[in-house]
Order: C-alpha cells, then sequence, then structure tokens
C-alpha cells in the first residue's frame, strides 16, 4: 500500500488496514508532530492533510489514505512553515504546547480555503481543535496574522 507523504511516495505497512493512520505516521514513519490526543477523533491534536483536506488521523483507518498526498506538520510548504512559525512565536502561542501542530494544520487549511478569514470563520473552523491550555485568543490573532502576510506574499 503506498501513499505520498511530503511529497515523497512511502510505503504503508500496517498490521491491519483498519489500522489509524496516526499511528503508521507516527510508528513507522517516524513523523512524531502529529500528536495522540484523544484517539476518538475529538481534540484535533492529530490532524494532518489528504489531498490537502485537513482529516483526524486517529480514527481515519490507512486504507483509506492508499494513493493520497498526505502532509504532516514536518511538510508544510517553505512559505506557510516560515509564516505559521514567525507569528505563533510573535504572538506567543503555544503554552505546553502539545495541540499546537494540529492547531497549524487546520490553521493552515483554513487560510488556503478562505485566504481572509473572518473571527466567525475562524471559530468555525478551528472549533475541532483543543487546547487543554487555553490559547484560542492568540490562536485567533496568529492566523489573522497569518494570513495577512500570506496575502502579501501572494501579491509581491
Ligand atoms: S487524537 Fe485525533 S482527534 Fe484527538
Ligand atoms: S498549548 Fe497546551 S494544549 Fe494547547
Amino acid at each position: 500500500m503506498k501513499a505520498t507523504l511530503n511529497g515523497q511516495m512511502v510505503e504503508l505497512t500496517p498490521v491491519d488496514d483498519q489500522t489509524p493512520l496516526l499511528w503508521i505516521l507516527r510508528d513507522s514513519l517516524n513523523m512524531r508532530g502529529t500528536k495522540f490526543g484523544c484517539g476518538a477523533g475529538l481534540c484535533g491534536a492529530c490532524t494532518v492533510h489528504v489531498d490537502g483536506t485537513a482529516i483526524r488521523s486517529c480514527i481515519t483507518p490507512v486504507a483509506a489514505v492508499e494513493g493520497a498526498s498526505i502532509t504532516t506538520i514536518e511538510g508544510l510548504a517553505d512559505r506557510q512553515r516560515e509564516v505559521f512559525n514567525k507569528v505563533w512565536i510573535e504572538h506567543q502561542v503555544a503554552q505546553c504546547g502539545y495541540c499546537q501542530p494540529g492547531q497549524i494544520m487546520s490553521a493552515a487549511s483554513l487560510i488556503t480555503e478562505t485566504p481572509d478569514p473572518s473571527d466567525e470563520e475562524i471559530d468555525a473552523a478551528m472549533s475541532g481543535n483543543i487546547c487543554r491550555c487555553g490559547t484560542y485568543p492568540r490562536i485567533r490573532q496568529a492566523i489573522k496574522a497569518a494570513a495577512a502576510e500570506l496575502r502579501k506574499g501572494e501579491k509581491a
């Protein structure tokens, strides 16, 4: 079973077709930026992109991504990675940090689809990403800043 992971073809070798993608990413492919939180699709810590759409890898059977293009936090496009790093630091978003890879993957998907998101659009897109440290106001500010930077880049 093959898929593309962060631009490279990889072999997915599950014990079982129903093995959650999260475990293949972390344990077989060493992509540890993707986190385990609830294991039930409720917290967003495990968010990755499959064919450009943000999904919960803890409840996605590996068989469902055969032939797909998977992007983890390690494989964000260079410009997005640079901008998210910058604004997350500038806004001092992270507290414990555990939820942040999932937050950033959801935010990246939102900004790709909606380059200038309103507060309501941010809240709707991010509602499935839980932060036990309550960093939500800073996440929202950072998303707005990232969107503005990325729009600038597009115009340049
Ligand atoms: S670990 Fe996947 S949604 Fe919580
Ligand atoms: S920063 Fe701690 S869970 Fe979000």
